[in-house]
């Protein structure tokens, strides 16, 4: 199923820099595979104010996203006296700040667009202590559960209504309404997903402090929410998201590939090369394979961390030894080794989730002595894939 639009201000986007009739437009965009579905955030040049880019504008503003500098400065004069050029901005400051922008519509109306595919957003300010984004919202888009990065927020209505799911300090989950004109405020440790309510459209303004650096991202499950990923937000200036053709990650890589042998030690092996090298001393164990070595006295060992098993499932049977202490676990010759595992001549199957970390964990365990240790090919997502038992992660609750 395909997900609405339904990434926040800073959510995941990743910028396409593109030239047109000589100057620089942006687009960012991004597509996040969740449980099968697909995401997709688009922050497009807003209405008939399309505005240049522009540079550094003094008083702690930094670059722009397409807000015109005479925008930019009429929204910094609105803030004047609510926002220091540095430090922290309380929860109550911040939605002074929202409140003040959503009085001023004619900051920011005209830039609005209303994409009922695509949740749309423009960044409107940002200082040291502080950014500030416009957002619309169309019937089914929503956030997803997420937190901020450890800083505070508001977000408040200039129209339409949102309701926002919220963890209270209880753990319980809450909900509340956010009509137009009214709105809310956060400290650090908040965590919610925001959603448009009502029948109409819906258009709110969000700031944050410090600005936005980094939002967790939480799956719902039966144990209550689950950190599930962590996505870096860089600075006004650079690209969001987390890689992949046009980001700033993918300028990095670049980069990286450009550095001379001189710039890494001296025989330094990339993680391609690691796996290569561990892959070609292994047997390439399949998932219907593994399923006959385990009637035949192999044994499987999930290595995913909990909450990868509770996300994704497990498998009925398997030994569950984090990857953390895999070794020791299993070397024979150490005093926290499980003895019947722990046998030159014993046959494990590492598991991970997609078959990459189990191979250099297999690696290793074949360098202590474990000579027939090997790997799952595409981990417990091959396994699934095949139709081979699994089972939803156990609880003794
Ligand atoms: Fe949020």
């Amino acid at each position: 199923m395909r997900r609405a639009a339904n990434e926040q201000a800073g959510h995941h986007e990743k910028p396409g820099p593109w030239q047109r009739a000589g100057r620089i437009l942006r687009a960012y965009h991004v597509a996040l595979i969740e449980g099968g579905g697909v995401s997709v955030a688009v922050v497009t040049r807003g209405g008939s104010a399309a505005e240049e880019p522009f540079g550094q504008t003094g008083a702690g503003l930094r670059r722009g996203w397409g807000v015109s500098p005479g925008r930019q400065q009429a929204i910094a004069c609105t803030l004047q006296g609510l926002v220091p050029g540095a430090g922290r901005l309380s929860p109550a400051r911040l939605q002074a700040v929202t409140s003040a922008l959503v009085a001023r519509r004619d900051l920011w109306a005209d830039l609005i667009v209303h994409d009922p595919d695509v949740r749309w957003y423009l960044p409107l300010h940002r200082s040291n202590s502080c950014d500030v984004w416009l957002l619309a919202w169309e019937c089914g888009q929503d956030t997803d559960w997420h937190d901020h990065g450890g800083s505070s927020g508001s977000f408040a209505a200039a129209e339409g209504c949102l309701v926002e799911q919220y963890r209270a300090a209880s753990g319980w989950r809450l909900r509340r309404q956010v009509v137009a004109g009214r709105g809310v405020a956060f400290g650090p440790g908040h965590v919610h997903n925001v959603a448009h309510s009502g029948s109409g459209s819906a258009t709110s303004i969000h700031a944050y402090s410090p600005p936005l650096l980094a939002m967790t991202y939480y799956q719902v499950t039966g144990y209550g929410l689950i950190a599930r990923e962590t996505v870096a937000i860089e600075g006004a200036e650079g690209a969001r998201g987390r890689g992949g053709a046009e980001t700033a990650l993918a300028d990095a890589t670049a980069a990286a590939a450009e550095l001379s042998s001189d710039a890494l030690p001296g025989g330094a092996q990339g993680i391609d090369e690691l796996l290569a090298e561990a892959r070609g001393g292994l047997e390439r164990m399949r998932a219907d394979a593994a399923l006959a070595a385990l009637t035949d006295g192999a044994a499987l060992v999930d290595i995913r961390p909990l909450e990868q098993r509770i996300v994704e499932g497990e498998v009925p049977g398997a030994i569950i030894i984090g990857r953390n202490v895999l070794e020791w676990r299993l070397d024979p010759r150490s005093d926290a080794r499980i003895p019947a595992l722990a046998r030159t001549d014993g046959r494990i199957i590492v598991m991970c989730s997609e078959g990459f970390a189990s191979t250099l964990a297999a690696a290793s365990l074949r360098r202590i002595g474990l000579h027939r240790a090997t790997y799952l090919d595409g981990g417990f997502q091959a396994w699934k894939a095949a139709g081979l038992p699994t089972r939803p992660a156990q609880s003794l609750g």
